[in-house]
C-alpha cells in the first residue's frame, strides 16, 4: 500500500516539500506520495483524524499552524513542547505525536555555513512561529546573546516570557550583532523591504534570511551589497525535511549536489 503525505498550512504554495520530498521517495524506491494541502484552521482537527484513521501517515505543518495543531495531538517530543512548535506528524502505536525538527534544520544549517556562533551576539527579526526553534538551536550552539525585534512589540514580550534572556529591541531601533535573523514574512514578495541601513551594519557581519523561495530577498541581497556574508532559508529547509523523512520512513535521505540543484528554482 503506498502512503500518503501531506504538508499543510496557509498560504502553502511557496512550499517546496513535496518537490523534495517525493525526490526522495523515488531515489529510495518507497512507496509514498508527498502532497501540499491549503488548511483553514477549522480543518486541523480534521486532517488529525485522517491519520488515527491511518489514511494519511505524516504531516508537515508550516505557517500559521506550528503552535494551533498542538491541542489535537497527543504527544509532544521533548523539542516540541519545548519550542511549542510542531512541524512533522505522526502515529506511533496508537498515539498522534508532534515533533519538531526546525530546530535540528536550523541548528545544521548554521553549523555548515561554519560561521562562528559560540559567544556571539545575535538579532533576530520576527516574533513568529519558528522564532523558538530558532532561539533554541541558537542556544545549543552556545550563542553569547539574543536580541529581538518584533513590530508588534507584545509578540516579542510573550517570548520573553518563554526565554526569560532574551533582551528586546525596540521596532526599526539598530544595536551592534554579529549575526542577524529575519524570521518575518518580509521578503516573501519580492519587492519586500526591511528597513535597516544596510551601508552601516553590514559589513563582516553575518545575515541568515529563514525565507528561501524567493531565493535571494532584499535582505541578503543589500547586505552582500554592503560586504556582508549571507545565507538563505534553504539549507534549514532541507535539513529539517531530511529530519522528517527520517522519521517516517527510517531512511536518511542524503543532501548531496544534485539535490541542491533540483531544488534550485
Ligand atoms: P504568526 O504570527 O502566525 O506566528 P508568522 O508568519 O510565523 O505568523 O510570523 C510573522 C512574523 O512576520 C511576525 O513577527 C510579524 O510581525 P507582527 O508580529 O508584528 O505581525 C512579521 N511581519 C509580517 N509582515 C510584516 C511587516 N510588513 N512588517 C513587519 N513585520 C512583519
Amino acid at each position: 500500500m503506498s502512503k500518503k503525505f501531506l504538508v499543510v498550512g496557509n498560504p502553502i504554495e511557496h512550499s517546496l516539500s513535496p518537490k523534495l520530498h517525493n525526490y526522495w521517495i523515488k531515489k529510495n524506491n518507497i512507496k509514498a506520495s508527498y502532497e501540499k494541502k491549503l488548511l483553514e484552521k477549522e480543518e486541523l482537527k480534521k486532517i488529525i483524524l485522517e491519520i488515527r484513521e491511518e489514511k494519511i501517515h505524516g504531516i508537515n505543518v508550516t505557517v500559521p499552524f506550528k503552535k494551533k495543531i498542538i491541542p489535537f495531538l497527543d504527544v509532544l517530543t521533548d523539542e516540541a513542547n519545548k519550542s511549542q512548535s510542531v512541524n512533522t506528524i505522526y502515529k506511533i502505536k496508537d498515539k498522534i505525536i508532534g515533533d519538531n525538527t526546525d530546530i535540528e534544520g536550523f541548528k545544521i544549517a548554521l553549523e555548515t555555513t561554519r560561521q562562528i556562533i559560540n559567544n556571539k551576539t545575535a538579532l533576530i527579526i520576527g516574533a513568529g512561529g519558528v522564532v523558538p526553534s530558532i532561539i533554541i538551536a541558537l542556544k545549543k550552539l552556545q550563542i553569547k546573546k539574543i536580541f529581538i525585534t518584533n513590530r508588534t512589540e507584545a509578540k516579542a514580550v510573550e517570548m520573553k516570557k518563554f526565554f526569560p534572556e532574551l533582551e528586546i529591541v525596540e521596532w526599526r531601533k539598530m544595536i551592534d550583532f554579529d549575526i542577524i535573523i529575519n524570521a518575518t514574512s518580509i521578503g516573501l514578495n519580492e519587492k519586500d523591504e526591511i528597513k535597516i541601513d544596510y551601508e552601516k551594519i553590514s559589513r563582516n557581519k553575518f545575515f541568515y534570511d529563514v525565507i528561501y523561495n524567493p531565493e535571494e530577498t532584499n535582505f541578503l541581497k543589500k547586505a552582500k551589497n554592503f560586504g556582508g556574508q549571507v545565507e538563505n532559508g534553504k539549507t534549514m529547509f532541507i535539513h529539517q525535511a531530511q529530519k522528517a523523512f527520517f522519521i517516517w520512513h527510517g531512511i536518511l535521505p542524503e543532501i548531496d549536489t544534485e539535490t541542491l540543484n533540483f531544488l534550485r528554482l
